[in-house]
């Protein structure tokens, strides 16, 4: 099972710069009012994959994981006042799920019926905003209680 949380760990490292990437694509394309190019859905594509995968293995921890539902939080701790399972059982999942489902509509506009341009800009907010979620719902070290390692096992 830490082989799943070292995996999930280092994909939020892949994850970020594919969306980053994303990004300024997405704002060259329709600053630039570019024609979609096949290189760029495809790094959409792969965004959208390896945001997908974090989830899977989320999903995992999230239950069959160390502190996952399937142990149960310790006796006597109430999940929503217990600011370590609040986190890890609710906001970070929760956020995650939001921020995943964005990236994959602003993927989804690649295959929409709309001008380039459009595509291009609708994508850019949603990943954008995708973007902030992830930021705000990392266990970045340093944040009491639930901080993690940047890179695990260092
Ligand atoms: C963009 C998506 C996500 C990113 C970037 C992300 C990132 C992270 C990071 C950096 C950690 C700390 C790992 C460590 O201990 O070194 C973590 C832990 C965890 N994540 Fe995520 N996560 C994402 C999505 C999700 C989702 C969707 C779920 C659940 C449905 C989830 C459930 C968990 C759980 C349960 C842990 C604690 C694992 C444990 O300590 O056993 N994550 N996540």
């Amino acid at each position: 099972m830490n082989i799943l949380v070292v995996l999930h760990s280092w994909l939020r490292w892949i994850l970020l710069i594919l969306l980053l990437v994303s990004i300024v694509k997405s704002l060259s394309g329709f600053s630039g009012k570019k024609a979609l190019s096949a290189g760029d859905k495809k790094i959409w594509l792969f965004t959208m994959i390896t945001a997908h995968t974090t989830l899977l293995i989320g999903l995992i921890l999230l239950f069959f994981g160390r502190s996952g539902i399937v142990h149960g939080a310790p006796a006597g701790v109430s999940v929503m006042k217990d600011s370590f399972y609040r986190f890890y059982w609710v906001e970070h999942p929760v956020m995650m799920i939001i921020a995943i489902a964005l990236i994959t509509v602003g993927r989804g506009q690649a295959k929409k019926s709309i001008p380039d341009v459009t595509k291009y800009k609708k994508a850019f907010w949603f990943f954008l905003l995708a973007l902030l979620v992830i930021l705000a719902a990392i266990p970045w070290p340093g944040r009491a209680e639930i901080g993690r390692a940047l890179v695990p096992g260092m």
